[in-house]
């Protein structure tokens, strides 16, 4: 067990539901601090770019628009295994496979308004963290 960072994001269907409480509060219970946090509205370009991984595959095009349909809160997360505990507390994307007790069983709409981002492996955080967040503008405990 290490101290790990994480990136998270409440998307647009969560935060337009006024879920940011709730949403960090399952966060910051599960032993997760946040370290860093703002509100964005992405453009087109910020969002393509956060998922260029997924382009060209046949959600990919909702995706865009749905992460683009309003207003976002953008996390660093710190913990020991931040990682896999944020995809923990998350559920899977389905959230009707979605263990009971996770966020996405909980708020999620579907499987393209599932509320919540979590970065899938450290290499993903930093590379997520980095696209969002200036070092100063973390803030460990
Ligand atoms: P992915 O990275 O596979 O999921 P996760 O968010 O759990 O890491 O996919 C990114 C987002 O794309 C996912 O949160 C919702 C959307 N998506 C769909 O709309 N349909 C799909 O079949 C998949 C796999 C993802
Ligand atoms: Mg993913």
């Amino acid at each position: 067990m290490m101290v790990q960072r994480t990136f998270s994001i409440i998307k647009p269907d969560a935060v337009n539901r006024n879920l940011i409480g709730e949403i960090t509060a399952r966060l910051e219970k599960s032993g997760l601090s946040v370290i860093a946090s703002k509100m964005l509205h992405l453009t087109t370009e910020q969002a393509a770019g956060f998922y260029a991984e997924h382009e060209g595959k046949p959600f990919y095009e909702t995706l865009i628009t749905n992460m683009t349909a309003g207003s976002i809160i953008v996390q660093v997360l710190e913990g020991e295994d931040a990682v896999a505990k944020n995809r923990e507390v998350m559920g899977t994307t389905d959230p009707e496979k979605a263990a009971p007790g996770t966020i996405r069983k909980d708020f999620a709409v579907s499987m393209q308004k599932n509320s919540v981002h979590g970065s899938d492996s450290p290499e993903s955080a930093a590379r997520e963290i980095a696209y969002f967040f200036n070092e100063n503008e973390i803030y460990p405990r």
